[in-house]
This record gives structure tokens, C-alpha cells and sequence, in this order.
């Protein structure tokens, strides 16, 4: 059977880097905050374009605390899409805001900024637009609707351009077209005071050079040495990842015409191949190949998230009802991508 993925390739093609990353760090004596993070956070900023990305513990962490310095707070409202992995949603509960759904698009899948414009009051402090399955989506109709807007680009590490936005949080999942070897995201802005308020945050709001003075309430959201040590590695093979995932998506839409694939882009790193398929069940069980739902079901219908529903969100719903995610990662055998090819034809 063809894995939908399969993270061992990946530490078995860079592991012995990772090794001596990771020797290097431990031999350092510095575990927590030290020369690997610093390094990383150059190094990706000016991968993504901008002056200044802040690592931390998570993607779902670089979400919260990229809406804190937005100054976003208990009983406000964030604009969040109907389709998205719940951390988006999450993030937003952690602040103790309300995420409030809005339907997608039927072709991109993401955020419909007709839909996020219905549902935006005098309460909304954010708009989180999410570049889903690593499809970038055009942020400018966002920025028109007045909220600051963060963008959630944890399944979009290399397609997303640098925009007027708030910020952009990255998650660093294992899983991810950049993975690390645990958790791990970064909050990454143009914003020089935003990304130094992030910094604060992350280590209790403790005020630089004044160890043990706290100016904040806040918590711990640090990002290891072996982790940043291992992006680090991971950051200088992602063009060559993201154009393979990009020729694997190209061959499954020419061997699959008849399937309705997410609408291709440019910039589009295919985190994952997403095609819908009504009758999805069925479609899943005769193929020879593993897939994967992503998601089964739209936060509007999610049991923890139902009741905040404010419109029905048809599209995020048939979406949840008929996505198949196709096995696509960069170390799939050519022969992998044949019987891929053969199943789907
Ligand atoms: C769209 C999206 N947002 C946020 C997250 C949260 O990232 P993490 O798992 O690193 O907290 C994920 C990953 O799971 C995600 O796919």
C-alpha cells in the first residue's frame, strides 16, 4: 500500500545532519533560547521575505500569541474559515475570544472574503485567513474589511508572499512541508515592536536584559535548540520538497482529469492533494492506495465548536462531506506516483 506519508524517509535522507545538529547543540550546553533559535529565526525571516520571525512551541502558540499583540482579548470575535484544522479555532478560544466561522470558497477551499465581510461586527478584533492544504490565499480583500489579519500558514511554508498583515504563524509539525523533530512554530512579521513583544511573551513576558522582571502575564512558548537546529537543516530543503509535491500534484491531475482537484496556484506547495469526491466512502474504500479526510467535518458541525455558529457555511460543509487527500510528500517513489496514477485514472 502507497503511506499517505511516511516520516522516515525524511530522517533517514537528512538524519545524518540532524545528528550532528544535534550533537553540536548538546555539546553546547545551551538547550533553550541559544545561538540554533537565533540563527533559525534569520534565516527564515528572510526565507519568507520579512525582517523578523519569532520561534515558538507551536504553531497553535505562534496563532495565540500573534492575536495577543494584536491586543485581542476575552469576548472579542475573530473571523476564522468553516474549513480548517481546529487549532486555528483553538488558538482563538486560548485567548478567550470567540471564533466566528465564515464559509470558504468552493474552488480554493479557502476563506471567502464575501463570507468574512457578512459575519465582521464592531466585535471583531482579527480575521485569521488560513492558506489551506499550502494554497496561498489573496489576503488584500481581508485587509479591506479593517481588522488586523493574521494568517495562518501552518500548512504553507514557502507559498505564502509577504502581505500588509498583522502576522503570519507557521507550525513546524513534524508532518509539515517544514517539519521539525518535535513541536514547534513562528510568528513571522515586518512589525519590529510586534516581533519583540512575541519575544517577551514567550518567556513569561520577562523584559530583556532584566532577568526575573516580568512586565507581563503571560507564559512559557520556547522553541528548543534541537528543534531550530533541525529546521535549520530541514529550511535548506524545502525549495527541492515543495517542487516535487508540486510535479507529484501535476502528474495526479493529469492522470485524474475527471477528479476535481483544489484549485492549482503558482505558489502552491501542496502540503496536501485535496480532491473532492462525492461519494467519498466509497471512492476511499476501492482505491489500492491509503488517503486521508481532511477535514471530516467543518467547525460548524465540530462538537466542541457547533455552537458558535453564526451562518450555515454550505461550502465548508460540502467540502468536509467529499475531500480526499491523495498521498503526497517529497520522498514518494516514482513508482509510488505510478500506482497512484493507476488508482485515481
Ligand atoms: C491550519 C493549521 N493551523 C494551525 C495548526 C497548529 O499547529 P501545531 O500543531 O503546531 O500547534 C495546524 C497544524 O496542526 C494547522 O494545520
Amino acid at each position: 500500500m502507497v503511506p499517505l506519508i511516511d516520516l522516515s524517509r525524511r530522517w533517514q535522507a537528512h538524519g545524518d545532519e540532524v545528528e550532528k545538529a544535534v550533537a553540536r547543540v548538546l555539546d553546547s550546553g545551551t538547550i533553550l533560547l541559544g545561538p540554533e533559535l537565533e540563527a533559525f529565526e534569520t534565516e527564515f525571516a528572510a526565507y519568507c521575505g520579512y525582517d523578523r520571525a519569532v520561534g515558538v512551541a507551536s504553531g497553535t502558540e505562534a496563532i495565540r500569541l500573534a492575536l495577543v499583540a494584536a491586543g485581542v482579548g476575552p469576548g472579542d470575535e475573530v473571523v476564522v474559515p468553516a474549513l480548517t484544522a481546529v487549532p486555528t479555532a483553538a488558538a482563538v478560544c486560548a485567548v478567550g475570544a470567540v471564533p466566528v466561522p465564515a464559509d470558504v470558497d468552493p474552488e480554493t477551499a479557502g476563506l471567502d472574503p464575501a463570507s468574512a465581510a457578512s459575519v465582521v461586527s464592531e466585535r471583531t478584533k482579527a480575521i485569521v485567513p488560513v492558506h489551506l492544504y499550502g494554497r496561498p490565499v489573496d489576503i488584500d480583500p481581508f485587509l479591506d474589511l479593517g481588522p488586523p489579519v493574521i494568517e495562518d500558514a501552518a500548512q504553507a511554508h514557502g507559498a505564502v508572499s509577504p502581505a500588509a498583515s498583522f502576522a503570519v504563524a507557521y507550525s513546524f509539525y513534524p508532518t509539515k512541508n517544514l517539519g521539525g523533530v518535535g513541536d514547534g512554530g513562528a510568528v513571522v512579521t515586518a512589525d519590529t515592536g510586534v516581533a519583540a513583544y512575541v519575544r517577551r511573551l514567550r518567556v513569561h513576558g520577562m523584559v530583556p536584559e532584566r532577568a526575573y522582571v516580568h512586565d507581563e502575564i503571560a507564559t512559557n512558548s520556547r522553541m528548543s535548540e534541537i528543534e531550530a537546529a533541525a529546521l535549520r537543516i530541514c529550511l535548506g530543503h524545502l525549495d527541492a520538497g515543495n517542487a516535487r509535491r508540486r510535479e507529484i500534484a501535476r502528474r495526479f491531475r493529469e492522470a485524474a482529469p475527471h477528479l476535481t482537484f483544489q484549485a492549482d496556484h503558482p505558489r502552491h506547495v501542496y502540503h496536501l492533494c485535496v480532491v473532492r469526491v462525492p461519494g467519498r466512502d466509497a471512492f476511499r474504500d476501492g482505491l489500492s492506495v491509503r488517503t486521508g479526510v481532511h477535514y471530516p467535518l467543518s467547525l460548524v458541525d465540530q462538537p466542541a465548536y457547533r455552537h458558535l455558529r453564526r451562518i450555515e457555511c454550505p461550502v465548508a460543509r460540502a467540502w468536509a462531506a467529499e475531500c480526499v487527500t491523495l498521498p503526497c510528500f517529497p520522498e514518494m517513489t516514482d513508482e509510488e506516483i505510478d500506482t497512484v496514477c493507476e488508482a485515481i485514472a
